[in-house]
């Protein structure tokens, strides 16, 4: 019997490389919602099952004190730290995953579309974002932040001074007052290309430029109103009924940020899931997060190593699994 041909030099060399390049998940960074932190158990938790579940290294990115900053400065200002963070995080170089809880998903998405130079977005996954706006303030309760807040409210709410002060008057969207909220918001209208006349193409394009958004609302929120904002969907201007679907909004239907164009290309999924703001369940996050944030080129890798292994063992190596490795990554 002929001794077997050696592998080609071709194939040998391209499967350790690409198992190399390929070995681990892209990162993921979490941004935390109002009146949190990163040193709390639960967003510390969430972060660390993620991670745990995906194999992905994951980052709980903090705003400068956290729970205050988050209330009081205003959300560009938010968002001008992550960017700044993200672009010194080498290991975020390649691309990375954003995972938004409520108001943490506002600030992802002027990351996302404001932040030149920044790291590729790669999927973004959505936790009850008030991403068309709420047309309340977030249930606060009775500590401080609660007392500077109402207070700021009573004063108006697009003021210059309150849209100065308060993070959530930057997505407070009241349908019955759109004159103001366009001229005085100073947060949301740009982020959603809402303005006439204003509207940036470059911030459709980076949207538009996401591998997935997936969009989870909670079936019982009570923080974010309508809890549909979480999918895009809201009240029509000038009524605080009916409750608007995503895709009967001005936004999706003339297609202001690219929601019409990702979802036409089957990249937006629309998410509902049972609890209360927030509240999802171990195998909810199994089932809607985990899988964006795990490498699939790696797993497809590490099934043509295995192809590559049993033809190996038969004899029957050649070019062809190079070939399969190289198209799979
Ligand atoms: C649109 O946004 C990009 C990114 O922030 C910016 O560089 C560009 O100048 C903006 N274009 C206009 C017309 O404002």
């Amino acid at each position: 019997m002929p001794p077997r041909p050696p592998l080609p030099l071709a194939g040998a060399a391209v499967l350790p490389l690409l198992l190399l390049l390929t070995a681990e998940a892209v990162p993921f960074v979490v941004l935390h919602g109002i009146g949190d932190q990163c040193a709390n158990r639960g967003v510390a938790e969430f972060t660390r099952l993620l991670a745990d579940w995906s194999a992905a290294d994951g980052h709980c990115l903090e705003i400068g004190s956290g729970t205050w900053d988050s209330w009081l400065m205003p959300l560009q200002q938010q968002a001008d730290v992550i960017c700044k963070k993200v672009k010194e995080m080498k290991e975020l170089s390649g691309g990375y995953n954003i995972v938004g809880l409520s108001q943490g998903n506002l600030i992802g998405r002027a990351v996302l579309q404001y932040c030149d130079d920044g790291p590729p977005v790669k999927n973004f996954i959505s936790l009850a974002g008030p991403h068309a706006g709420t047309a309340s303030v977030p249930l606060c309760g009775s500590g401080i932040f609660c007392v500077i807040a109402d207070a700021l409210i009573k004063l108006e709410i697009y003021s210059d001074y309150v849209q100065a002060h308060l993070a959530p008057s930057g997505y407070i969207k009241i349908p019955t007052d759109m004159d103001d909220y366009l001229k005085g918001c100073r947060f949301l209208p740009k982020l959603n290309n809402e303005i006439p006349g204003e509207r940036n193409a470059t911030y459709k394009e980076r949207f538009s430029s996401l591998e997935n958004l997936v969009l989870i609302m909670f079936e019982n929120d009570i923080v974010v109103i309508p809890r549909e904002t979480s999918w895009f969907g809201y009240y029509p201007d000038g009524a605080f009924e009916p409750v608007l679907p995503p895709q009967q909004t001005k936004l999706y239907q003339e297609d202001w940020i690219g929601l019409k164009t990702l979802d036409e290309a089957g990249r937006v999924k629309f998410v509902s899931v049972p609890g209360g703001h927030l509240g999802i369940s171990n195998s909810d996050m199994r089932k809607h997060i985990v899988p964006y944030l795990k490498d699939k080129p790696s797993a497809s890798a590490s099934l043509a190593a295995t192809w590559h292994a049993v033809g190996e063992a038969l004899g029957l190596m050649g070019d062809d699994v190079g070939v399969l490795l190289q198209s799979s990554t």
